[in-house]
């Protein structure tokens, strides 16, 4: 039985990395600012979700972005800064403009019309974001303006069947590229205990990824992992 933290202590041992003061180093245009004498996570970039900004500097609020939450929590994201990323369950932008602020082409498909108007207008404060009306659970239909080879893989769709959006995807991303997912225990199986719900996505994601690093979001995000992989 494969050994997944609880959620309060923390994940498997990642490998080696450059650290600061022993925490994984942030990726470049990603820092920790005092906000209202709080060291948060913080980028560089119009504000979108009424967020604090200090000059340039806006606070990501790891509370309202898993992606905040994994990098606030020391996880190994392996970002250095500058990737091309393709982001899965965007929203209205919250998440994915931080990642655009500090990262270089970045493709974000969202299926519901709504939040996707927000997007758009995100989207027109930033050059390197594209926003893509689109079903994740089908690549085939946005893969003739995605480009392949892509560093990142961000995922955050509260869907049943989180892994196997994932797998689908890899299509896109570099051999050496990273997968970056949070995984929504509910939008499996709102009755079934979470760490079984972790199990068995961990099970199905390792036939296409080797898994690096999982750590609970709870502190920030109840019932959520955190997945660090790498295709296999
Ligand atoms: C938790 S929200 C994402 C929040 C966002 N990642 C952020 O931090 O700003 C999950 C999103 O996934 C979207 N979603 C769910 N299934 C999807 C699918 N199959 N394709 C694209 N988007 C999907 C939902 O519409 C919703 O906007």
């Amino acid at each position: 039985m494969r050994e997944l933290p609880t959620a309060t202590d923390g994940g498997r041992p990642s490998l080696p990395v450059a650290t600061d003061g022993g925490r994984p180093s942030l990726p470049a245009g990603v820092e920790r600012r005092s906000f209202d004498g709080r060291e948060r996570l913080a980028t560089r970039g119009p504000t979108v979700y009424g967020e604090p900004s200090d000059g340039e500097w806006r606070l990501w609020d790891a509370g309202r972005s898993k992606l905040g939450a994994m990098l606030a929590l020391g996880m190994d994201t392996g970002l250095a800064g500058g990737e091309s990323v393709l982001y899965l369950g965007a929203a209205s932008g919250t998440t994915v403009s931080h990642v655009a602020d500090f990262s270089g082409p970045t493709y974000a498909v969202e299926f519901a019309p709504r939040p996707t108007r927000d997007l758009l207008g995100v989207a027109e404060d930033r050059q390197n974001l594209f926003p893509l009306l689109k079903d994740a659970r089908k690549p085939a239909t946005y893969a003739h303006v995605v480009e392949s080879n892509l560093d990142v893989l961000v995922q955050d769709v509260a869907t049943r069947g989180q892994a196997e959006v994932a797998l689908r995807n890899r299509q896109f991303l570099a051999d050496d590229g990273r997968l970056l997912v949070a995984i929504k225990a509910r939008s499996e199986d709102v009755t079934a205990d979470p760490s079984d719900v972790f199990e068995s996505v961990l099970g199905e994601l390792e036939t296409g990824y080797e898994v690096l690093e999982t750590e609970r979001l709870d502190r920030f995000h109840e019932d959520h992992l955190g997945i660090v992989a790498r295709p296999r």
